[in-house]
């Protein structure tokens, strides 16, 4: 049995003073690494009408759809992870734009941004976003917009999504986010050695054209093939020198201290022009010290880190009617492709003791944030301090227990279960 994993990062930031006062409602998501959760990803689907080959199966198997969270459970989330410092939702999949209820999740979380603060933004192909899709989200609140494009070339394009969709969608998919006023419009690709690392120029040229940033993925085993080898990675330094020998780049650094992407803009254009490069080096240059993110998954797993063996599964507890008495706290459990759990796999502290769950005397607790996607109807999930106070410990809890970071490079790194599309990018 192999021991916990050694962080390949450093992690700075000492653990918290006091680790989760269990007496106190948690009033911000921080680890025991002292690296507080700023962005929440919300997976509102596994499926997906493309089968990216660096991602999904063909014959891939979907989770029945009464094990998906439904709209309103996600907004329980994110209401209650606003309150607890969240500054930014984005929605994944799977394709998020496949589900009929996208809209009311963006208008829900629209209703949480009482400071304007919050950003709003989403992940997809981009296969269904034309001009009215596209003004429909930017009315109801999106505010940004990330487009997957890795090949520019419609029939490589097919054969790495394996999807009906062409290159000529995703571009007008492109244009129809920036008419609608949703800013900044990102395009990712993912490069694969081997596969699409001789189109590194002309997807930097694209970011110039169009005035956009595009992010150069280096690849990640989290494919369901299995088939990630070390040698198919092309390395950041690499993408860098064949771009930079046509296009010399100026670095800019990272637009936020947590963003996954270090940004470069071409030394030949104006330091505020906005088509730039973005290197997002998961695997060469893991930058697990400085990450805020914490991922739902479609089937309500909460999972602290992409890579994680551990999820925690918030579903049964958003499924406990709030006046039944009995509203649960997490249990840790083995992750959705069934791999084994081992001992060494386990939380950093001990699971809370059912019942645990804090109350809100003496006005205490998490400020308060609009519930407004509520819009008056009956919900038998409406939102009530009992409830919100254990969906708080609940994600403390389990944010707590977010393992220092990845460890690709080590012969120990054991690829997780769940692929990309089950977790959400
Ligand atoms: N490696 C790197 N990036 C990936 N994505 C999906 N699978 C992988 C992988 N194995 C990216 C997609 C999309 C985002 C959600 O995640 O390209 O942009
Ligand atoms: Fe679908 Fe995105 Fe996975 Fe491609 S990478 S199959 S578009 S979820």
């Amino acid at each position: 049995m192999s021991r916990l994993p050694v962080p390949l990062t450093v992690i700075q930031a000492l653990p918290p003073s006091t680790p989760l006062d269990r007496n106190q409602p948690p009033t911000q998501l921080i680890d025991s690494f002292g690296r507080v959760i700023r962005d929440l990803r919300l997976s509102i689907t596994d499926r997906c009408n493309f089968r990216c080959v660096y991602c999904m199966d063909p014959d891939v198997t979907f989770a029945p759809r009464d094990e998906l969270l439904t709209i309103d459970e996600h907004l329980d989330i994110a209401r209650v992870a606003v309150r607890l410092g969240v500054t930014k939702v984005r929605i994944t999949g799977g394709e998020p734009a496949l589900h009929p209820g996208l809209i009311d999740l963006i208008r829900g979380l629209a209703g949480f941004n009482v400071d304007g603060s919050l950003d709003i933004a989403i992940t997809t192909n981009g296969s269904f976003l034309d001009a009215s899709t596209a003004g429909r989200w930017r009315e109801a609140g999106l505010t940004r917009v990330t487009l997957s494009l890795d090949s520019l070339r419609q029939d490589r394009f097919a054969a790495i999504t394996r999807s009906n969709a062409t290159v000529d969608d995703v571009l007008a998919g492109i244009e129809a986010a920036k008419n609608a006023g949703l800013d900044p419009v990102r395009v990712n690709a993912v490069i694969v050695r081997g596969v699409n690392e001789d189109e590194l120029v002309d997807l930097a040229q694209l970011a110039r054209r169009l005035a956009i940033d595009v992010r150069l993925i280096e690849y990640m085993p989290l494919d369901s093939a299995h088939a990630w080898e070390r040698t198919k990675v092309v390395p950041a330094t690499e993408m860098l020198e064949r771009i930079g020998s046509v296009y010399p780049l100026t670095p800019i650094g990272r637009d936020t201290t947590s963003s996954p992407a270090t940004v470069f803009r071409f030394s030949d254009q104006p330091a505020n022009s906005s088509g730039r490069i973005g290197i997002i080096a998961s695997v060469t240059r893991s930058f697990c010290s400085t990450c805020s993110r914490l991922r739902i998954t479609a089937d309500g797993k909460v999972r602290p880190c992409l890579f994680a063996h551990d999820e925690w599964d918030i579903r049964p507890l958003l499924r406990t009617p709030s006046d039944s008495g009995a509203l649960s706290v997490p249990s840790p459990v083995a992750d959705g492709g069934g791999a084994e759990r081992s001992e060494a796999e386990g939380v950093l502290f001990p699971p809370p003791r059912a019942g645990e769950v804090p109350s809100l005397r003496g006005g205490g607790g998490l400020p308060s944030v609009p519930n407004a996607h509520r819009n008056g109807t009956h919900d038998s999930h409406a939102p009530d301090p009992s409830r919100d106070a254990a969906i708080a410990r609940f994600l403390a809890d389990a944010v707590y227990a977010k393992t220092a970071g990845h460890i690709i490079d080590s012969p120990d790194f054991r690829q997780p279960a769940r692929t990309m599309s089950a977790i959400g990018g």
